[in-house]
């Protein structure tokens, strides 16, 4: 295993009724805040006059500012930061999805950045001028990204058809409120995305052709178990607690560190096709992730690395025989099909891609070199995997 520092900053408050904490965690790190969310979904379940009570409780002041899109855009993070600095805020409090963390990661970002995070951060990675942000939280209504105990931040900038990521450790939220009965009001095809990108971050990160990493592995054999026993029952029965409670600290643990480090590799290939797909098509993320994994597999299954797909493949879904290849085409057989079961579909025609934009998404895909470690993934690969996708 290789050597590693395993701190996470941030202050989880898991469960039912703990957002009238809020107040008393955010006046820990400041008095006056920008509090950031989406279209509307917090208004409808009632979380946003619960936030404002408790926050008002505490004597925060509060500035507003929503509209967050789902693939949230640069020009929120603008609007976002110039707010901030005009009315000397000190923390961004986030309270909705992925996108609406990952817009107050970047907001909070650019507040402190005297040049522009999209050009330097976003698409030069000049990672090393980010030195201070302002501090970032989160109430959470949708389990899926693991964005609420993560220091990364996934942006669109729609003009220049990008979509990017970057990370760093001081964007970690301070603190982070998971209560499950506020994703009961998430609907079948978010639940369905969100337990895909749950399943597909531990896939980036548990396929490696590498044979280490055996605690790892085990521990993402369990993740992943209990988001295919607890994903259909959510979509079935949305109120049921224990499948929300699960799927949610499962978000977390899939992408907070926990089952990366010490590893000697992970993949993420698959993710960099699918933000090529979000970038010029502007669809759901788990969606898109939903249709290309199980191509991924295929295309990228050899004799070197089929062991992983036999560990999966036995410890995840019970399925052994005698011939490893054919245990793992049958394994991504059965993931294609739960995926299906979920309502995901299989091909990106059915979610309006053609094939005319798959030369530009594939050179977008490996700007910065190949891609993926199971195997290298060139531009001719995406290119391949985007057409079997068709
Ligand atoms: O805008 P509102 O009204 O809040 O509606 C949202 C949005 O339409 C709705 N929603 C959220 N909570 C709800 C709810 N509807 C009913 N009840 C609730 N409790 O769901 C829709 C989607 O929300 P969004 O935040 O976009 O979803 P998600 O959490 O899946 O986030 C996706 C974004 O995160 C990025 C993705 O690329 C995408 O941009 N990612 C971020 C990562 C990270 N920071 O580590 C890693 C991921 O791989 C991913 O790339
Ligand atoms: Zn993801």
């Amino acid at each position: 295993m290789k050597n590693f520092i395993y701190d996470i900053p941030t202050r989880v408050l898991f469960g039912n009724n703990q957002v009238p904490n809020v107040g008393i965690e955010v006046k820990k790190h400041a008095s006056k805040i920008l509090l950031l969310y989406g279209k509307n979904s917090i208004k409808k379940s009632g979380l946003y006059d619960e936030v404002i009570k408790y926050l008002n409780k505490e004597n925060i002041e509060v500035v507003e500012l929503s509209g967050v899109d789902p693939n949230p855009r640069i020009e929120t993070v603008r609007t976002g930061a110039d707010l901030c600095r005009k009315h000397n805020l000190e923390l961004v409090l986030a309270v909705g999805g992925g996108s609406t963390i990952d817009c107050a990661k970047a907001i909070a970002a650019q507040a402190k950045y005297h040049g522009d995070i999209w050009k330097d951060i976003y698409v030069e990675k000049k990672y090393e001028n980010l030195k201070e942000a302002l501090p970032v939280a989160s109430i959470l209504t949708l389990a899926a990204t693991g964005s609420e105990m993560n220091g990364s931040s996934v942006i669109s900038n729609m003009s220049e058809n990008l979509k990017l990521g970057m990370g760093n450790y001081i964007l970690r939220p301070v603190f982070s409120i998971l209560d499950p009965t506020y994703t009961f009001s998430v609907n079948k095809y978010q639940t369905a995305a969100g337990v895909v990108d749950i399943m597909s971050h531990i896939f980036e990160q548990y396929f490696s052709p590498d044979k280490k990493g055996f605690l790892q592995s085990r521990i993402m054999e369990g993740l992943l178990k209990t988001v295919i026993h607890y994903g259909p029952i959510a979509f079935e029965n949305p109120n049921d607690y224990e499948a929300r409670a699960n799927i949610m600290w499962a978000s977390s643990l899939a992408l907070n560190g926990l089952t990366s480090l010490g590893k000697e590799s992970t993949d993420w290939a698959t993710h960099q096709m699918e933000h090529e797909l979000s970038a010029k098509y502007d669809i759901t993320h788990g969606i898109g992730l939903g249709i290309l994994t199980p191509y991924w597999m295929e295309y990228v299954l050899d004799k070197e690395n089929v062991h992983r797909f036999v560990d999966y493949a036995n410890n995840v879904w019970g399925i052994f025989g005698e011939d490893d290849l054919k245990v793992a085409q049958k394994v991504i057989a059965k993931t294609r099909e739960f995926f299906n079961s979920l309502e995901v579909p299989s091909t990106l025609v059915e979610v309006g891609i053609d094939s005319s934009k798959f030369e530009e998404m594939a050179l977008g895909a490996v700007k910065n070199g190949a891609i993926g470690c199971m195997k290298k993934l060139g531009y001719k690969d995406v290119l391949e995997i985007y057409t079997m996708a068709l």
